[in-house]
């Protein structure tokens, strides 16, 4: 039996709930979503699994830009789980409406409450020596239904999501070509080359020893939660300020974005940088 999972992941928690679902459900793959989807499709597996992490409410454009283009057995026994750490929304109904055009039904689904991992906008939270065992627990019980091949409704998005969605979410998805521009890096940086190793979305290219930004980025936090020198700090750029100034949508919330040196940072505990760079492994 052919099991694949795919899997998205700035901070290490959807890696990590991607690893104890491989482990626990034996023989099976886990794959990146940060690989292209033409080398990686799903077509004759009997399982397929697909976890991520929430972003503006909804699913991660990454994740949607692979799953539309991938190639799958519509007939697999297909779950999903995705890594929220307060709102969920229309996280896993995006996937139901991507699946549903490939003619594919999601058998399972679950959510699985985490450390919020936006540092750019607040420090790490709830507290993850306490959440993160909350976590492990979690994923353990989801681990062992998709084993017995269970089957759940898909989480669904609330009414005050409903209701807001369309009035405060739209606006990130515009300007996020333009928010690679307010990242800052401090002298500590010794041109490593990890960040553009880490980063999903092939974002960050070494020139010269500096640092590039490609206007690619999904503010997945990997480069800055990873940095060994804490090298990579962030302001809203001025030209995201401008076009908020200019706009009847004045998003408080990006106008603040910013990272302090002493605001703390956070990735999964069990999540190292080398285990991010790797993209595909297999577990008996
Ligand atoms: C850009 C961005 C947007 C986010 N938006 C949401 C959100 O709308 N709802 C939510 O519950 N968590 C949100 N989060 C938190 C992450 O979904 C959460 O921390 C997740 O577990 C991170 O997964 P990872 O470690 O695999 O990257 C957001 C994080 C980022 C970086
Ligand atoms: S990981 Fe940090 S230290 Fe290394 S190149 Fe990137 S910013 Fe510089
Ligand atoms: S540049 Fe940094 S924050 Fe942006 S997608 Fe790449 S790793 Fe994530």
């Amino acid at each position: 039996m052919k099991k694949i999972i795919y899997y998205f992941t700035g901070t290490g928690n959807s890696m990590r709930a991607a690893e104890k679902i491989a482990g626990h459900i034996r023989d099976a793959e886990i794959i990146s979503m940060r690989n292209a989807p033409k080398d990686f499709p799903a077509i004759d597996a009997d399982i397929i699994g697909f976890i991520y992490p929430v972003y503006h409410w909804t699913m991660p454009l990454p994740v949607a830009k692979f799953v539309e283009a991938l190639s799958l057995n519509s007939n697999a026994y297909i779950f999903v789980v995705t890594m929220p750490s307060f709102i969920n929304g229309y996280a896993c109904e995006k996937l139901e409406e991507l699946l549903l055009e490939k003619g594919a039904k999601i058998a399972y689904g679950a959510k699985v409450h985490c450390v919020a991992n936006y540092v750019i906008n607040y420090s790490p939270r709830p507290y993850p020596k306490w959440v993160v065992p909350r976590t492990e627990k979690r994923i353990d019980k989801i681990a062992s239904d998709i084993a017995d091949m269970k089957t759940k409704d898909i989480p669904k998005a609330g009414a005050l999501v409903r209701k807001r969605y369309s009035k405060i979410m739209p606006k990130y998805h515009e300007l996020m070509p333009l928010y690679d521009q307010g990242f800052i890096i401090n002298e500590c940086c010794n041109s490593c080359g990890l960040c553009s190793k880490l980063c999903p979305c092939s974002n960050i290219e070494m020139i010269d020893g500096k640092l590039a930004f490609k206007h690619k980025c999904t503010h997945c936090m990997a480069c800055v939660c990873y940095c060994p020198k804490r090298a990579i700090g962030y302001k809203t750029p001025d030209s995201v300020m401008d076009l908020l100034d200019g706009s009847l949508i004045n998003n408080v919330f990006v106008k603040k974005m910013s990272l302090p040196p002493k605001r703390k940072i956070y990735h999964n505990p069990y999540v190292t940088a080398a285990d991010i760079v790797v993209t595909r492994k297999k577990f008996d």
